[in-house]
């Protein structure tokens, strides 16, 4: 017997299915984004260093993929690329057509640290994502729509240390929805979390996605995060010490099946060992002696 671990309870935030003020609407379709043979070096004092190379790809719009890679193969500088908060060296990403030429309002941004203004309350720092010239009473009731969403409804007057760690990662979230983007970075959005909050967190992104479609990038470090979220998963490896050539992008793997996934399912099973070993973990690891091959 399988059994299915599905992290909605009662205390469970889920998103309102209603939509709100100022949102795009049920039928619009997020833009996609295209990267197109992306590279970025970092001068250093052993002078250039590579850290992507030959990216090619393409977000669908509305797609979720995720973004896999060994630390330090340069998954962070991909999704500020995306962002506009960096500059590619070679290569031009477009959003909807145009070449990106710096930060787009189009594209909200989140990261592992909630990065709340402490004197604001949750309420306040979801406004603070809101698009420049908002009306106030459209604002007021965006805000109040995400806080919905994000089931922080009854913490709206609370200030960020008064919180738990998923709750203000949750009003993170909130903020960066509240320009309604059609594009969506996560750069380890549920990493600082305790793993039971992690799942719960991974649902509500789901059912965000759901209620309001955003083309979603989310780099993780955790392979079942990535396979029970994501369309696709893409391998980065590093190019430190790899052939002069290779190319940023190890693997894409199409994840089979539609959302919500069975957690315990046995094709994503075997395509999470298919990653880990791509990521250099050995799945089936046997016990080292420790006692004679390591005096003390
Ligand atoms: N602004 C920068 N200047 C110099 N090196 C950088 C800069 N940003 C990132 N790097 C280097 O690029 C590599 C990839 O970093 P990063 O994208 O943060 O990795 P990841 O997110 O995959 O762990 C690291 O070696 C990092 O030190
Ligand atoms: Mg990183």
């Amino acid at each position: 017997m399988t059994t299915t671990v599905t992290a909605t309870s009662s205390s469970t935030p889920r998103a309102a299915a209603e939509r709100s003020p100022g949102s795009r609407g049920p039928s619009a379709t997020p833009h996609g984004v295209q990267l197109e043979g992306i590279a970025r070096a970092f001068e250093g004092p052993q002078g250039t260093r590579a850290v992507l190379r030959d990216l090619d790809l393409e977000l669908a719009g509305g797609e979720i993929v995720a973004v896999v890679g060994p630390s330090g193969c340069g998954k962070s500088t991909l999704l500020r690329l995306i962002a506009g908060l960096d500059r590619p060296s070679a290569g031009a990403i477009r959003l909807g057509g145009g070449v990106l030429e710096g930060t787009d309002p189009r594209t909200a941004v989140a990261f592992q640290e909630p990065r709340l203004l402490p004197w604001r309350t949750l309420a306040d720092n979801v406004a603070l994502g809101l698009p420049r010239g908002t009306a106030r009473r459209a604002g007021r009731e965006r805000v109040e729509h995400l806080l919905r969403l994000v089931g922080l409804e009854h913490a709206a007057d609370l200030r960020p240390r008064e919180v738990s760690g998923g709750m203000a990662q949750r009003a993170s979230l909130a903020r960066a929805l509240a320009r309604n983007p059609e594009v969506l970075l996560l750069d380890e959005p549920f990493g600082a979390l305790d793993a039971l909050t992690r799942l719960r967190m991974q649902d509500l992104l789901l059912d965000i996605h759901a209620a309001e479609p955003t083309t979603v990038l989310v780099v993780t470090h955790d392979v079942e995060e990535a396979l029970y979220l994501a369309d696709r998963v893409l391998l980065l490896r590093t190019l430190l010490g790899a052939a002069p050539e290779a190319p940023s992008l190890a693997r894409t793997i199409a994840v089979p099946g539609t959302r919500p996934r069975d957690r315990a399912d046995h094709d994503l099973a075997a395509l999470r060992s298919e990653l880990l070993e791509g990521l250099g973990v050995d799945t089936h690891h046997s016990p080292q002696p420790t006692t004679s091959e390591y005096p003390s």
